[in-house]
């Protein structure tokens, strides 16, 4: 071939990952508003999409040779097969299942990512050995981690708390480095070299599994955001091996994103990432005796709804019993019954309620709340004693305001919606039960608050026709 042509054939290709590179930004700034999220998806779908074909057409190795034909076409009938179940999949997926399919995927990332660095460590070309083991270790740990993230949230994996865990696991990190350790510097080791990579992939998969098993349930939105930013690590890593800048960029968004993620949720609750990982949360605390804390009150349903439709200012705190109940639609009824009758009705959102990153935000979006009536917390809160009532649905630690003023608290220090500064409060849930951190909670024997129980969706259902009928 001319060198003319394949000088082009370059420059088109690196143009080609800086187009790609552009869009992946453009879209990861346009998914961080739900308006404008969808559109941001599509930016960096096709982002990812030309940087695949311009690929397959114009690279070459380092003879200068191009992808040869058998291979492009195995590549494409493989793109093919997983587009389509990707897609079916993305169609068929229930909301609620939302985070075990993003367990799934992520589990899929690590996976690749992993085969690639152990397909290429005996290649001859390969020089970055350090990179190619670090990304078989991170993508291995992504792939069995997120699989057994997937069947937790999925139901059919059980926690295993065990207190051996945190040595087991130090035992296994400790040994995973001293293997790659030993294969960077052994020059004639006991063992062969390709023998030691699969026992080295071996020991990533099932110390994946050990780091994520002993995690509890609602700490699992935290680990999966942890597992995708490691994923990213791993798709980067697999990018230098093969010195692709469109791969090392989008590695590179997709750790950075994950990071950040794993971080502002650990600051929402107030907690560290290794509190998380070894577990220190929930059923502790010093917790005051019910007769020092106040007695409970109850509303009956007629006067909730006569509460609610005479007033002025209304907020509904969402939280994961919502989700539970599935009551988001009766939830809308509600607000926009209330909204017709000439009361304001917002939504108050912190950022971990639920269990998983955005759950309210995406639950209320499917119930076709509007997005300008979902309030952030930070912007909520300065209002909060000028609003008439709050409604909590479903959510018990994200109000609690012994995140405040209880420094024995195993949640102190973690921000929350201030519902107890509102004039009045109504809180729905089943019972007495508590919320994921196992703690009492003082705002339900708060002066102002009287508590409307049952399940949140009969409740719910129960107070739409009692204001119709007003
Ligand atoms: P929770 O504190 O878990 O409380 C939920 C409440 O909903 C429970 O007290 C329960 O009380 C009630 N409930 C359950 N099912 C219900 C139903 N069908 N109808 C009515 N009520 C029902 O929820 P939250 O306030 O949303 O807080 C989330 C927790 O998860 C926080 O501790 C947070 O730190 C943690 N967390 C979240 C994330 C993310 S990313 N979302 C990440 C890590 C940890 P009853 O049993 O009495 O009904």
């Amino acid at each position: 071939m001319p060198e003319n042509t394949m000088q082009y054939g370059e420059i088109i290709l690196d143009f080609s990952y800086l187009v790609a590179a552009i869009l992946f930004v453009i879209g990861l700034k346009l998914l961080s508003k739900p308006e404008s999220a969808k559109r941001g998806n599509l930016y960096a779908a096709a982002g990812m999409v030309l940087a695949m074909i311009t690929t397959l057409i114009l690279h070459k190795d380092a003879e200068g040779n191009n992808i040869a034909l058998t291979n492009v076409i195995v590549i494409v009938a493989v793109i093919t097969v997983g587009t389509v179940i990707g897609a079916v999949v993305a169609r068929r997926i229930k909301m609620t299942a939302m985070p075990q399919l993003v367990s799934f995927y992520n589990a899929t990332g690590g996976a690749a990512s992993a085969l690639v660095a152990l397909m290429e460590y005996s290649n001859p070309d390969n020089t970055s050995i350090l990179v190619t083991l670090l990304g078989l270790v991170i993508g291995s740990i992504a792939f069995s981690g997120s699989m057994i993230a997937y069947g937790k949230l999925d139901g059919w994996v059980k926690d295993w708390l065990s207190p051996l865990m945190k040595y087991i696991n130090l035992f296994m990190l400790a040994l995973v480095t001293v293997i790659v350790v030993y294969l960077m510097v052994a020059v004639n080791p006991m063992v062969s070299k390709e023998v030691l990579i699969y026992i080295l992939f071996i020991m990533a998969l099932v110390y994946g599994v050990f780091f994520v098993m002993p995690i509890g349930g609602a700490d699992m939105p935290v680990i999966i955001s942890l597992l995708n930013s490691f994923t990213g690590i791993a798709a980067a890593m697999a990018g230098f091996i093969y010195s692709n800048q469109a791969m090392i960029l989008g590695g590179i968004f997709v750790g950075a994103a994950g990071t950040i993620l794993t971080i502002l949720m650990c600051r929402a609750m107030n907690r560290s990432l290794l509190n998380v990982i070894v577990g220190a949360f929930g059923g502790g605390g010093a917790v005051k005796g019910d007769k020092e804390i106040g007695i409970i009150k109850e509303i009956s349903l007629s006067d909730a709804s006569v509460l609610l439709n005479y007033t002025q200012k209304v907020v509904i705190v969402p939280g994961y019993g919502l989700a539970a109940a599935q009551a988001q639609h009766i939830c809308s009824e509600l607000d926009k019954l209330l909204t017709d009758r000439g009361v304001e009705v917002k939504y108050a959102i912190h950022p971990v309620a639920g269990r998983m990153p955005g759950h309210m935000n995406v639950l209320l979006a499917e119930a076709d709340v509007p997005y300008e009536k979902l309030v952030e917390m930070d912007d909520i809160n300065p209002d909060m004693p000028n609003t008439d009532v709050v409604v909590v649905i479903g959510a018990n630690d994200v109000v609690n305001p012994a995140a405040l003023d209880d420094a024995s608290s195993p949640i102190y220090g973690m921000p929350i919606i201030n519902a107890h500064e509102s004039k009045n409060i109504i809180v729905m849930k089943r019972g007495m039960g508590k919320g994921y951190a196992a703690i009492e909670n003082y705002l339900f024997y708060n002066d102002k608050t009287r508590m409307l129980f049952g399940n949140a969706k009969d409740s719910l259902q129960k107070l739409v026709a009692e204001i119709k009928n007003l």
